[in-house]
């Protein structure tokens, strides 16, 4: 199903923007007729999703940087704003790294490498992205994950840090609700063809039983988030704020604990 959001002439930025949700996310504010900038780590990503971009019709640019390093982050907040001709309607933050593994079969760097992506990262996009944001009106969203409420085996360094990811949307919430921002976060639940769930969820068979304990019994796509991101920054939503989202057909229910025994026992077999 095709949703019509109207972002015609406003600025979105994706910072983690060139694969999977967030550069579903991206698409869709492309097709919803945004100016659209994306950054991640990797140059050759970042041209393949602006060229994507412009295919799509929008006015695209692209940004390198690691949001593990604040001053990259600023410059790539400058550059942003150079590219958009102005302040930023819609920042989406959803850089993020993540392997399944033990805490004991962690070295000290492996744990410090998704803090410093996910939560340490968000919090360098929060700091760089204050003054560039439209005030009032402009809408910022983090992508955070179920395992910020959801202890699970194998990820107790994304739990810690996606946890840490909504309490900053919800405290920024706060902070920033008198210049006239929205800060929400997005939870995907289990969605299809990405880098994450190939990750957790290593085999077909796997992402089958993954997508059965879903309450609405299949797996996410990445235009089930970006339209719930579309959602969200539109004027629909312009009382919604400290919100964290689930967009995961019911999974954090329930299903995601069924199927959590499965999915440990074969991550301990192929991480032997
Ligand atoms: P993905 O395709 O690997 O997306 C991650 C993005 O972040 C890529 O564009 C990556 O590009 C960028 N990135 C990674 N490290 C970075 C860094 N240090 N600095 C800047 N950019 C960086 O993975 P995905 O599965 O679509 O996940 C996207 C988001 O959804 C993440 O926040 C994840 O936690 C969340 N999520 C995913 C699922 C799922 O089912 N897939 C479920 C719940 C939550 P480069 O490699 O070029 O840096
Ligand atoms: N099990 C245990 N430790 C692991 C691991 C695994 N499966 N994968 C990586 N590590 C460790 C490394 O050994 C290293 O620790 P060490 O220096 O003590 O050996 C540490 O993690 C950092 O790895 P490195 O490859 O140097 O980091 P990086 O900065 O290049 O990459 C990652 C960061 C590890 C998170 C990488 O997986 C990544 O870039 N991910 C982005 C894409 C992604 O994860 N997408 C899904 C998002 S949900």
């Amino acid at each position: 199903m095709s949703i019509e959001f109207n972002f015609k002439d406003k600025n979105v930025f994706v910072v983690g923007g060139t694969s999977g949700i967030n550069f579903g996310i991206a698409c869709g504010f492309a097709r919803w007729g945004a100016n659209v900038v994306v950054a991640s780590r990797k140059q050759d990503k970042v041209d393949k999703a602006v060229q994507t971009l412009t295919e799509l019709g929008a006015k695209a640019n692209g940004i390198a940087l690691d949001v593990r390093n604040y001053d990259e982050v600023v410059t790539g907040f400058d550059k942003a704003a150079e590219y958009l001709g102005g302040s930023i309607d819609v920042l989406i933050s959803g850089a993020a790294g993540n392997f399944p593994a033990r805490v004991n079969d962690m070295s000290a760097n492996a744990i410090r490498s998704v803090i410093e992506i996910d939560l340490l990262g968000t919090f360098h996009v929060m700091k760089a992205c204050f003054q560039h944001l439209t005030k009032p009106g402009a809408s910022v969203i983090n992508i955070s994950a179920p395992q910020a409420f959801l202890p699970m085996e194998h990820q107790a360094h994304v739990c810690a840090a996606k946890a840490g990811v909504d309490m900053v949307t919800r405290t920024l919430c706060m902070e920033w609700g008198s210049a006239g921002i929205r800060l929400n976060s997005i939870v995907p639940g289990p969605i299809g063809d990405t880098e994450g769930m190939d990750r957790l969820a290593p085999t077909p068979d796997l992402q089958k039983a993954v997508g059965h304990s879903v309450p609405l019994g299949r797996l996410g796509s990445v235009d089930d988030v970006a339209n719930a991101a579309g959602l969200l920054a539109s004027d629909a939503a312009a009382y919604i704020s400290g919100a964290i989202l689930p967009v995961d057909g019911g999974w954090s229910q329930s299903g995601a604990t069924a199927v959590m025994g499965k999915m440990s026992s074969i991550l301990d077999k192929m991480n032997k």
